[in-house]
């Protein structure tokens, strides 16, 4: 007898780094309308990653035209300052790479401070034994499934392991009285890919050029909430 486990409810959060910024509004609405769940903001500093995209102006535009979770993944080193920054443009949820912080127990603690929800984000190389003493301190977990930096790359397969590791970790700590915690995958996420990063036990799921380079928004979440309800239905 296969055990049955039920996930919590799948959420989408396409990555606002494949939008049309000539129209950045109309884009992060007409895809909430569509039917996306939150809004994943990849702040890149061009030290950090190989890479350089926006700031918290680019939040405190967008914070007063929706409701939306905006979900701020900090590609960026030291941390602690835009994490305060991003607090205050109106994030929700704040996670950052545990190399970027020296004090990784702080930051996640500042983050919290500022009524947002805390987490860290793990790197195709970075080990989970991060999570060790910080479990009370998580509200969520991102596992990159491309090494950061860029939208439109392939996923990295190693990454569903990795994820059933990390969802055996988070259930465990629920099921012991802790606090629930979210498990977010960013990178290379696509309709094809998205029902077996579900079975491995994601229930965030960020997709950039996945969503934004398509013509029918609705369509194409449409399309990854089937498979995702396909895996769950596999899981049952
Ligand atoms: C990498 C970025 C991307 C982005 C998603 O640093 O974090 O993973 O969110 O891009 P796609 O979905 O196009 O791989
Ligand atoms: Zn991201």
């Amino acid at each position: 007898m296969t055990a049955t486990r039920t996930l919590p409810q799948a959420r989408l959060a396409p990555s606002i780094l494949s939008a049309d910024f000539t129209r950045l509004g109309q884009e992060v609405s007409d895809v909430l309308n569509a039917g996306a769940d939150w809004i994943h903001f990849d702040v890149m500093d061009n030290h950090f990653v190989p890479n350089l995209t926006f700031g918290p102006m680019i939040c405190e535009a967008l914070r007063p035209t929706t409701d939306a979770v905006i979900d701020v993944h900090l590609m960026a080193e030291p941390v602690d300052a835009l994490i305060t920054m991003f607090a205050k443009a109106g994030a929700n949820v704040i996670t950052f790479h545990p190399e970027a912080s020296h004090h990784v127990h702080r930051s996640l603690s500042l983050i919290r401070d500022h009524g947002c929800r805390a987490g860290l984000v793990f790197n195709p190389a970075t080990s989970l034994n991060w999570m060790d003493h910080l479990m009370d301190q998580l509200d969520i977990v991102l596992l990159m499934s491309v090494n950061p930096g860029f939208g439109g790359q392939s996923f990295i397969e190693s990454t569903l392991p990795k994820l059933a590791q990390a969802r055996a970790r988070i259930d465990a700590h629920v099921n012991a009285g802790g606090q629930p915690i979210a498990l977010e995958v960013d990178g290379g996420v696509k309709v094809q890919n998205i029902g077996r990063i579900r079975q491995a036990g994601a229930d965030t799921f960020v997709a950039g050029s996945a969503i934004f380079g398509q013509p029918d928004y609705a369509k194409v979440i449409d399309q990854m909430r089937l498979a995702i309800a396909q895996a769950d239905a596999g899981a049952a």
